[in-house]
C-alpha cells in the first residue's frame, strides 16, 4: 500500500476584464501580429481596482471545494503558490483560509514564480505522503499586472491575472503507476540565473518594484529544462512520453509550449493550450490550464498527465500524476 495524494476536486477564477492586444496598441510601439507571432497570445485578464491576489485564489478554492464536495472547515492545510501575495506578510494562504472558513488547518505562501504551482503541488503531496495532512488545497494565483512596467513593451504585454485550485486527498494505491494520484515530482533550481527575471524591488528597496526579464536567454533555458525535467519526472516512475495523455505546461508562450512538446515526443494534440486567452499567470497558468482541460473534456478521469514549468530563480521541475 502507498499513500497517493489523489485529485478529489479543480476550479479557477478568472478576473471580469479582459484585456486584448489591441490596448497596448495605444500606448506603446506594437502590434497584435508581433504579441502574436512571438508569444501566441491573444487576450489577457486584468484584476480590477482593489481585488487581490487572494481574492482570485479564494475564489478558485471555493470551485474546487465545490468541485470536490468538500467543505472549506475539513480542510487540512493550504498551500498557495504566488509571488504577488496581497502583503510582505501575512501570507496570502492564510486570508483564504480565512475566507473559506477554516480554523483547524494550516495556510502557508510559496514562492517559485512560475514554478510555483509545481513546487506547491509537491509540497503538497510530500505532507500526504508523510501523514501531516489528509485533505490539501493547493492554489496558484498572481496579479502580476501589479508588478508590470507599462512603459517596457517586452514584458508588460505577456502577463495576466488569475487563480486556479486543486483538492488533494490521500488514498491508498497499489504503489505502481497504474494508481491515481502524484507519481512523481522532480524540482530544481540555480540561483546562478536570479538575474535574468526579477522584481526590482521589495524588502530592501522598500518599494514593490516592477518586473525585468532577459526574455531571450530565459527562452532558451525553458527550452532546454522544461523537456528535461519531465523526462526525469517520468524515469522515476518507469513511464516515457508514449504513456502520457496530456502536457500540461506553464503557459508562458506558444513557442516554449511546442519546442518542449517537440523535444519530449508529444504531439500538440495532446498538450493543453491555454496562453491564447490568459497570457502568463505565472503560478496560476497550470491550475487554470488543468481546470479549463477538465472543462473543455481533454482530461478525464485515469489519465497521465505531466505539468511541468520555469521561471525566475531560475526555478523549474515537473510533477507526473494520475487525474
Ligand atoms: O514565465 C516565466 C518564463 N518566461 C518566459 O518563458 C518568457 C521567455 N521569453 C519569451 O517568451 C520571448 O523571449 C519574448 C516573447 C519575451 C520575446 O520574443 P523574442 O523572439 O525572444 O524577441 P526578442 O526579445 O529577441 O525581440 C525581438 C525584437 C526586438 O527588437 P530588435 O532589438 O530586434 O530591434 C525587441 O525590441 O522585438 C522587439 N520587441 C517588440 N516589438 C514589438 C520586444 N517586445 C516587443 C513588442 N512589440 N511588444
Amino acid at each position: 500500500m502507498t499513500r497517493r495524494a489523489v485529485v478529489k476536486g479543480v476550479g479557477h477564477y478568472l478576473p471580469d476584464r479582459v484585456v486584448p492586444n489591441s490596448e497596448f496598441e495605444k500606448s506603446l510601439d506594437t502590434s497584435h501580429d508581433w504579441i502574436v507571432s512571438r508569444s501566441g497570445i491573444h487576450r489577457r485578464h486584468f484584476a480590477a481596482d482593489g481585488q487581490t491576489t487572494s481574492d482570485l485564489a479564494t475564489r478558485a478554492a471555493q470551485a474546487a471545494l465545490a468541485d470536490a464536495g468538500i467543505d472549506g472547515a475539513e480542510i487540512d492545510a493550504i498551500v498557495l503558490a504566488t509571488s504577488t501575495a496581497d502583503m510582505t506578510f501575512p501570507s496570502a494562504a492564510t486570508m483564504v483560509q480565512a475566507n473559506i472558513g477554516n480554523t483547524k488547518g494550516y495556510a502557508f505562501d510559496v514562492q517559485a514564480v512560475c514554478a510555483g504551482f509545481v513546487y506547491a503541488l509537491s509540497n503538497a503531496n510530500a505532507l500526504i505522503a508523510s501523514g501531516q495532512a489528509d485533505r490539501v488545497l493547493v492554489i496558484g494565483a498572481e496579479t502580476f499586472s501589479r508588478i508590470m512596467d507599462w512603459t517596457d513593451r517586452s514584458t508588460c504585454v505577456l502577463f495576466g491575472d488569475g487563480a486556479g485550485a486543486l483538492v488533494l486527498s490521500a488514498e491508498d494505491g497499489d504503489g505502481t503507476s497504474a494508481d491515481r494520484g502524484i507519481l512523481s515530482t522532480d524540482l530544481n533550481s540555480d540561483g546562478r540565473y536570479r538575474d535574468l527575471l526579477y522584481v526590482d524591488g521589495g524588502v530592501a528597496t522598500q518599494n514593490t518594484g516592477v518586473l525585468r526579464m532577459e526574455g531571450k536567454e530565459v527562452f532558451r533555458h525553458a527550452v532546454e529544462k522544461l523537456a528535461q525535467t519531465a523526462h526525469t519526472a517520468l524515469e522515476k516512475v518507469g513511464l516515457g512520453a508514449d504513456d502520457v495523455d496530456w502536457v500540461v505546461p506553464h503557459q508562458a508562450n506558444i513557442r516554449i509550449i511546442q519546442s518542449t512538446a517537440k523535444k519530449l515526443g508529444v504531439g500538440m494534440d495532446r498538450v493543453v493550450v491555454t496562453v491564447q486567452d490568459h497570457g502568463n499567470t505565472s503560478a496560476a497558468s497550470i491550475p487554470l490550464a488543468l481546470s479549463v482541460g477538465v472543462a473543455n473534456g481533454q482530461i478525464k478521469p485515469g489519465d497521465l498527465l505531466v505539468t511541468e514549468a520555469i521561471g525566475g530563480g531560475l526555478a523549474w521541475g515537473a510533477v507526473v500524476l494520475r487525474w
